[in-house]
């Protein structure tokens, strides 16, 4: 008989990507006994830096679980490009990390040579996307013409998943809320799932959902095209300053990302619906190096004097606004994070 699940926990992006999941996750994989990490959504437009003592890695597809040697799961709504989960699998290899605990799922939707010819010819431009087929992929599987790991079972060979899940386990999200389908500024999104109500797809109850872990930067970036995000951020001295201390380059695609203060109003909703029960609040540091107190609250820029003058306002706001919320954890570190 299989054995129970005991716990589900789950990190998720709050903004549009780049909000410092890989951290969380990392800290949570080392400190929480977890038998599983799974991603249930996204295939490799996604960029995950993690840092094992003190030294960076970076995954697209693979869940993060991999580096600290728990199972590692890719769920039946992610999508798969075969030539770049083998190269991950070289890579981890390479770095002495052990691949046989990775898994794929029978159902999830292999990205064709088709799919991204299609999105680099029609969609990259246009919408700004990764160019990794990620579109055309999912349309396919909705339109029920795509094909599946199970129809490559061969060349995934000892990789499949037998839907086996027990014990403790994370769930890392990809992306983040202001992508997802649903939610995010169509067409300026991603075309899968990216809160946490899809990581039940991975095969458990939402009651067994414990934890949410929501991950979001002390300041909005965006990268790709988005008309709430106009071009002209780059422009602005202030943004210039933030994006160069902050690096805030793509991990994918190397792109520049726009930098604007953090969207106090949309990070609500992103709380409140996402279910995120634990906050963190990243690159607090580099808004103090930068010395730009300011966020964007009720349509409105507000403006504050110092560092701790900010935070306690967001707290503050945090608090009154999103009542599943019961953590707020500010990060000034790029490779660790401590939680209460
Ligand atoms: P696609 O997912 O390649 O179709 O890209 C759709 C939009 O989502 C584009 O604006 C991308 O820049 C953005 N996007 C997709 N994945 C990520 C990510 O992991 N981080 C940040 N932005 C992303
Ligand atoms: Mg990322």
């Amino acid at each position: 008989m299989n054995k129970d699940i005991t716990n589900v926990d789950i990190c998720c992006g709050l903004a549009w990507g780049d909000e410092g999941k890989g951290k969380i996750v990392s800290y949570l994989s080392k400190t929480k006994n977890y038998d599983f990490v799974c991603r249930w959504s996204g295939g490799n437009n996604a960029g995950h830096t993690i840092y094992v003592n003190h030294i960076k890695y970076k995954t697209h597809l693979i869940p993060s679980g991999i580096f600290y040697g728990i199972k590692s799961i890719i769920g039946p709504d992610c999508v798969i490009n075969i030539k770049s989960f083998f190269e991950e699998i070289k890579y981890l290899e390479e770095n002495g990390f052990d691949t046989n605990l990775i898994k794929v799922s029978r159902n999830a939707h292999i990205i064709e040579d088709t799919h991204i010819e299609e999105d680099k010819t029609k969609l990259k431009n246009k919408l700004g996307t990764t160019a990794r087929g990620i579109a055309p992929c999912y349309r396919d599987k909705y339109a029920r013409i795509g094909k599946r790991v199970v129809d490559y079972k061969d060349i995934f060979s000892n990789y499949i998943w037998d839907d086996n899940l027990y014990g403790n386990i994370l769930c890392e999200g990809a992306q983040g809320f202001w992508l997802d389908i649903n939610y995010g500024n169509y067409p300026y999104i991603t075309s899968s799932i990216t809160l946490p109500y899809n990581a039940c797809s991975l095969g458990f109850a939402p009651q067994l959902i414990n934890k949410i872990y929501g991950a979001v930067k002390i300041y909005d970036t965006r990268v790709g095209k988005d008309p709430e995000f106009p071009e002209s951020l780059f422009d602005n001295d202030d943004f210039k300053i933030i994006g160069e201390l902050g690096s805030e380059f793509g991990v994918s695609t190397g792109r520049k990302r726009k930098v604007n203060w953090l969207n106090m109003d949309k990070l609500i909703l992103a709380i409140n619906i996402s279910g995120t029960t634990d906050l963190i609040v990243s690159k607090v540091d580099i808004i103090e190096k930068a010395k730009k107190f300011k966020v964007i609250y009720k349509e409105e820029v507000i403006e504050y004097q110092n560092i701790n003058e900010m935070l306690s306002s967001i707290k503050k706001i945090l608090i009154s606004k999103c009542k599943l919320l019961k953590n707020i954890n500010f990060s000034n570190n790029v490779d660790n994070i401590s939680m209460d």
